[in-house]
């Protein structure tokens, strides 16, 4: 169709070279088509924890866009694990179909899903981002939260300290909510263990002052991730890859740092974990984080090269050629945004011209295509 300005037809062929970026990478048996994939983001809009057509409209944009995985929010293995009053669940079937109908639009592009798992730990009740207050009452649908000890985080109320009994039902909520998502058609399961919810609250001495198996050495802070890694690596089987989203660094002395990052990642390694996704930060509100470009590359860089397990990096990544050389450092496998998707859902299709790879695009969506077939 002529007449068109956005069209390019005049532009320089470039030879398709094959960019790190956009090739594919297999981990058990779910190969993703590239390595450009999105973060999880919440979006404070689930009722009951169930997702609805937001998520729907959020999530396949990304796989209409190209993304080579769209991992899905922060998702509660059970009710009082929810951050918000509005974040999504997975703790009953209704959960599931809604989820589904999500999974079927991503996988329909090619894509891969994921989802994280996760329990807020003492970061919870909250209301929205955007609510004129933090804490939900009672009324608005709070609820007590729990953590491995009662220490708050700083601006929130003391949680009460889980009974030893209770952590085992949370290993159990966790592999629950790991066969309903194989059944809403993920493929691929994160365990949220960052940001300082209920899983980083457990690794971190700062926030664990536990005197029992759960407390204490490291060996015994890692014990409830590495039960829950196995409860849900025995109710998805063999198959499915099972990633662990970790902060290497809560940026306080005292606190979690890489070093002890690098062990747990060997332990997880051994577990049968395919990936860690190196984030940093969440459990200490006063911690200076030292924010700029990739800034958190350097964590997935030593996670990877001293365990051999595969990582993801994460963090102020947002133009394709810094997206490539963090590939090509062998600082990680594949590369999450978040923002820079969320600013342009179709980021991984522009990226992918960008660095002059011509790709599959949606059918739909050929003709804004400024880079011609080689
Ligand atoms: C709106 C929003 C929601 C987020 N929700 C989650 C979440 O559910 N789980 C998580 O691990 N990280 C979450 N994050 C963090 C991102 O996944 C990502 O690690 C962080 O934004 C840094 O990447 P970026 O610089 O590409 O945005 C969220 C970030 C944003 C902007």
């Amino acid at each position: 169709m002529a007449g068109l300005g956005t069209r390019r037809f005049d532009a320089p062929q470039r030879k398709a070279t094959m960019t790190r970026l956009f090739s594919p990478l297999t981990l058990r048996s779910v190969t993703f088509k590239n390595r450009a994939w999105v973060s999880p983001m919440c979006q404070y809009s689930a009722r009951d924890g169930v997702v609805g057509s937001w998520h729907l409209v959020h999530l396949g944009s990304f796989a209409t866009g190209g993304a080579g995985l769209v991992m899905a929010e922060a998702t509660a293995v059970n009710a009082v694990g929810r951050i918000s009053i509005a974040c999504p669940g997975l703790w009953n079937d209704e959960q599931v179909d809604a989820w589904r109908t999500i999974t079927d639009f991503i996988h329909a592009q090619g894509t891969v899903a994921g989802i994280q798992l996760a329990h807020a730990g003492r970061k919870a009740s909250t209301m929205r981002p955007w609510d004129d207050h933090v804490m939900a009452s009672p009324a608005e649908g709070g609820w007590e939260a729990e953590a491995p000890s009662a220490v708050a985080f700083e601006g929130y109320p003391v949680p009460r300290a889980l009974r030893v009994e209770e952590i085992d039902a949370l290993v159990e909520d966790f592999a629950a909510a790991a066969e309903r998502a194989r059944r809403a058609g993920f493929d691929v399961l994160e365990v949220h263990a960052a940001h300082g919810y209920l899983v980083h609250q457990f690794l971190s001495p700062l926030s664990n002052l536990r005197d029992d198996e759960y407390g204490g050495s490291l060996e015994n802070r890692a014990r409830f991730l590495l039960r829950v890694v196995r409860a849900v690596r025995t109710q998805v089987g063999e198959a499915t890859p099972i990633f662990v989203r970790v902060s290497a660094s809560d940026y306080t002395p005292g606190g979690w740092d890489l070093a002890q990052s690098v062990e747990l990642a060997s332990m997880l390694r051994d577990a049968g974990v395919d990936l860690v996704d190196v984030s940093s930060g969440g459990n200490v509100a006063s911690a200076t984080i030292p924010l700029g470009p990739g800034y958190q590359v350097p964590f997935a860089r030593e996670i990877r090269q001293e365990t051999g397990i595969a990582t993801a990096a994460v963090g102020l990544i947002t133009d394709a050629t810094q997206a490539e050389e963090i590939l090509n450092d062998g600082a990680s496998d594949a590369v999450l945004l978040a923002r820079a998707f969320l600013r342009n859902p179709r980021w991984a299709l522009a990226a992918a011209e960008d660095l002059g790879e011509y790709i599959e695009w949606p059918a739909q969506l050929e003709r804004a295509r400024t880079l011609r077939r080689p």
